[in-house]
Parts: C-alpha cells; structure tokens; sequence
C-alpha cells in the first residue's frame, strides 16, 4: 500500500523533524459525537464493530470536523475475550459487562485458545481496508489493542471496576495461572497487531489502560514482559514481510517504570496527564512521547484551552521532534466537540 500523503505522525513516531506535531486524540471517534449517537441509536455497538461499512464511516466521521494527522479504526479493546468465546455486552450506563466472567483458574480450559485470530477478528481488517479505501491516502489508520493485563482484567471483572481486586487476587493467589492467561492473551495480541497492519493499519498502539493498578512489582512481574514481547515480536513479523509500522504504548499509571520502555521496540510512548514532560524526556531519551493533555482541560474555555496547549507543546520542546500531540486518555463522553475542535486547531496552529 502506497504511504498516506499527510505521514507526519509516521515521521514524527520514527523520530524525524516535522513542520509541527501530529495530533491525534485516544478515543477521537464515538461517545461524544452527535454524528456517532445517531448511527449507535440504530445499531448495538459490537454490531457496528463487526460491520466494517458502519465500523469505517463511524472511523472517518471526527476527520470531517477536526484536522486530524490520523483515524484510530473504530473497535474496542473487547473484541479479543469474544474472540476467545466470551460474551460481552455493552450495557446502557454500565459499559462492557461480561455474563460469565473467568471466576477461577478452571474457567480457563472454558477459553478458544486455538482460535485462528486473522480469521475470527477478519472483520476487522476489513473494517480497515475499506477504510484506508476510503481515506485515498489523505491520513494513515491506527489500529490497536488491549494489553494483556488490561484484558485479563475486564476477563475477570466481568466489567468495569474501581479495584481489580479479583484481577489481582489471581496474580497474587494463583500467579502460574495468570501468566498462562498473560501469555495466551500476548500471542493473540501479536497476531491481531500484525493482521492489522497487514490490512492497512499504519501506526499501532496497545492500551494498557488498568496498569495503573499495579505497582513496580507486579507490573514488572506481569504486565511489562507482554508488553515488551508484543512490540518485539510485531516487529520481528513485520519486517519479514518488508513492513515498518510505528508502535506507541499508552500504559496509564506506570510512571514509577517509564526508563523500562526505554528498552522496548515501541517508537512511541503514550503518557497520562500525571507525567511531566521533563521528567518523561529524561526518562526517554530516544523515544517519542505521545501525549498527555489533561481530558479535562476540554471543559475550559477556548481561549484556555489554547494556552494550555502552547504551554503543553512548549513541555515537549517544541513538538517538532519526537512529539505527537494528544490527550493523556481519551476524550470524555461530555466533551463539547467544539472544545475539541479548539484543542486541534491550537495544535495544527503551530508554526
Ligand atoms: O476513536 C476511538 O478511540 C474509538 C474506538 C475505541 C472504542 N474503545 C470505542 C468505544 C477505542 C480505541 C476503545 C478502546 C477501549 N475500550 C479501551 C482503552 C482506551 C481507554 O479509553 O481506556 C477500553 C478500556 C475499552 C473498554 C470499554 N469499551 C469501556 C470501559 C467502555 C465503556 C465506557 C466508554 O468508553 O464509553 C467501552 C465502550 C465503548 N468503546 C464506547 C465506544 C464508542 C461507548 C459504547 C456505547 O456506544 O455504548
């Protein structure tokens, strides 16, 4: 596939000068867009997931209103547990639930382990295709997955929750168990990454959004080792298919081990709105940071909202090297999109 035209989020994840920071935004498509509510009015959301026309249009929909460098495909982290033969749900004012959730060690012979991803998550390469179709090259197209440990988390849970408190009571009560699941979790996430690209996706990021759970231990025991073998293996399959995609890490809560990507394959590290820049650029010297607006600095007002984001980019040196622009998580569902439109647009201002 031909690269997009506007590459600046490629160049600027590869570590090349750019004219001015990409800007893309974690969560850009969805909740917060009249646009989406209408389309989900009429369909139940894993429906629009598996429907790559609808999956695609919904993609394209925050291109239409904001100068985005990037569309993230429109999917969840979810689709990994269904692809496994978990049910899930997404419950009015609940979020995702899961019927049966993992309850003990046992449940796990209950999995799909041999399932074949490329073919049980087809549609959403196709969902990916039709979009970079569609897109004619005017901006790449992220794909994405849960981590590991954020997965095995929601597997347990069965739904959202304030503690993990079951999630952790595996690592710490049954912990050979635990890795078996880590590590049928991190095969799957390798091949869907690599499938992702193979359709068309140009830059891919895992969110390992409940890392903020664990301390240094346990996300060193558990999580960080997933992690790092995604981004090694990605690569490794890639390349032996004459393919370069960036890869960016958002692993929310863990800047008490921010050094360890150091040692990674990811070009790019995705930073919470708790990260100071300066202490990420002395942590990260060779990488690029991604990030980290504070979500709720889109209920200030525009003229605010401007400001920050000067101060922000000024953080990050510049943001004419090894910067992407974007929230330290993804936009709120209350997010008024002009104040959204008002974040890009101070961004794309940059001279
Ligand atoms: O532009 C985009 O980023 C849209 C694509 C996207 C969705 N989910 C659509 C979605 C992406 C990248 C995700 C990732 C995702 N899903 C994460 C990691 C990023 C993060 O925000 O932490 C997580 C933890 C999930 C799991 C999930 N899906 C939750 C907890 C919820 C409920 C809360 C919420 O985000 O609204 C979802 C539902 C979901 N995923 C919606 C959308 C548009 C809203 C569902 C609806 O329409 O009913």
């Amino acid at each position: 596939m031909d690269p997009p035209h506007n590459d600046r989020l490629l160049r600027a994840a590869k570590g090349d000068r750019v004219d001015r920071p990409p800007v893309w935004v974690m969560r850009q498509a969805g909740r917060y867009l009249q646009e989406f509510k209408n389309v989900r009015k009429k369909y139940n959301f894993f429906h629009i997931c598996q429907t790559p026309e609808l999956a695609s249009k919904v993609t394209l929909q925050p291109l239409k209103r904001f100068k985005l460098d990037a569309v993230i495909i429109f999917s969840d982290i979810l689709v990994i547990p269904q692809a496994l033969g978990m049910s899930v749900e997404m419950l009015p004012e609940v979020g995702p639930s899961f019927p049966r959730p993992l309850k003990i060690p046992g449940d796990l012979a209950l999995l799909e382990c041999d399932v074949d991803v490329d073919v049980a998550l087809g549609y959403v390469y196709e969902a990916i295709s039709l979009t970079c179709q569609k897109l004619e090259g005017r901006v790449p197209c992220i794909g994405f997955c849960g981590a590991p440990w954020t997965l095995m988390c929601y597997m347990i849970e069965g739904r959202g929750s304030q503690t993990v408190s079951g999630a952790k009571k595996w690592l710490y009560a049954y912990p050979k168990e635990s890795h078996i699941l880590l590590d049928i979790l991190t095969n799957i996430c390798i091949k869907f990454l690599v499938g992702q690209a193979r359709a068309g996706a140009r830059y891919l990021q895992v969110f390992d959004t409940l890392a903020l759970h664990l301390g240094r231990d346990l996300f060193v025991k558990f999580a960080f080792p997933c992690l790092k073998k995604i981004a090694a293996k990605v690569k490794d399959e890639l390349k032996q298919q004459d393919l370069d995609v960036p890869m960016c890490v958002f692993s929310k809560g863990t800047h008490h081990c921010l050094e360890m990507f150091e040692d990674t394959s990811y070009d790019v590290v995705g930073l919470d709105w708790t990260v100071e820049p300066a202490y990420a650029l002395q942590k990260l010297p060779t990488k690029t940071l991604q990030g980290n607006l504070d979500p709720g600095a889109l209920y200030s007002s525009k003229e605010d909202i401007e400001v920050l984001v000067k101060e922000m980019v000024a953080k990050f040196g510049g943001g004419k090297s090894k910067y992407i622009a974007n929230l330290g998580h993804g936009v709120y569902p209350d997010c008024e999109p002009e104040n959204m439109k008002a974040f890009v647009d101070a961004i794309t201002a940059i001279v």
